[in-house]
């Protein structure tokens, strides 16, 4: 299989081709991902909480992410693997921000990372950029900025929060990210951002018109917890997980486990 890189992503834009983007956490799921020919792996703070179970993504450290980020480049042949900047890993200054950018890429294996916010964000988007490391933006709802926005609540629905969010997303594309994920914005506005843009849009609860799709991997697998009108459910894996789980607890109690085969 070709390996993917950036420059594939961005062409993906150009020649109209939809992207399709999945989370992924551990060796077991990327392995499954990149060789059905999910292109780009996000390895996302996300991990935090559906991996981890933190209530939001804002304790992941860098040094977790770098654990999740390994296990997810040692399973892939061909997806561009991109690691998400845990929160107050870029927020400080420009150099810890660069710094920890590295530190995903040369400990972790990342071929790009992640950054959330808009025009606060640009000068760190274009410091990370100039060490040769590759960026994808993220505005929109960014969960890391959960505490000021007052929630998990769609962004951009009145004209004012609109032409910010259209000012933040130019501002991530001047600062020469590859890409910019849409979260929770209306999909009319995540069309408009699309069209304004040459980099692709990834939306994640930002409608049909972006460039590609996000989502959590969990989430679409139906692996536990509440599922947002976001997400569609391509699997009930919590269901199939459980009857195997009973399966084997009931064989080990009636004596059934190991059988003849299972022994040496
Ligand atoms: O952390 C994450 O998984 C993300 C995606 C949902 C975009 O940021």
């Amino acid at each position: 299989m070709k390996k993917i890189r950036v420059p594939d992503i961005i062409k993906m834009k150009s020649e109209k081709v939809k992207i399709p983007v999945l989370t992924a956490y551990s060796r077991a799921m990327a392995r499954i991902l990149d060789s059905s020919g999910i292109p780009v792996i996000l390895v996302g703070d996300s991990a935090g909480m559906v991996e981890a179970g933190y209530p939001t993504t804002l304790p992941v450290t860098v040094e977790e992410m770098i654990y999740h980020t390994a296990a997810v480049t040692r399973a892939c042949v061909s997806a561009l693997v991109i690691s998400d900047m845990p929160f107050m890993s870029y927020q400080v200054s420009v150099e810890e921000a660069v710094r920890n950018a590295g530190r995903l890429v040369k400990e972790g294996g990342a071929e790009a990372v992640k950054v959330e916010g808009g025009v606060k964000r640009a000068q760190v988007i274009k410091a990370v950029c100039n060490a040769e490391i590759p960026v994808m933006g993220h505005i929109g709802l960014t969960p890391q900025s959960v505490n000021r926005l007052g929630g998990y609540r769609v962004q951009g629905k009145d004209k004012l929060e609109a032409e910010r969010l259209i000012c933040d997303a130019r501002a991530v594309e001047e600062a020469g990210a590859f890409s910019i994920v849409l979260e929770g914005i209306p999909a009319e506005l995540a069309g408009s951002i699309t069209s304004l843009l040459s980099i692709p849009t990834i939306g994640i609860g930002a409608g049909p018109h972006c460039d590609g799709q996000v989502l959590v991997l969990n989430d679409m697998l139906g692996l536990g917890g509440i599922t947002p009108r976001f997400v569609k459910r391509y699997a009930n894996l919590d269901e199939a997980i459980r009857s195997a789980v009973l399966e084997y607890k009931k064989d080990v109690e009636q004596g059934k486990f190991p059988s003849r085969e299972h022994c040496y």
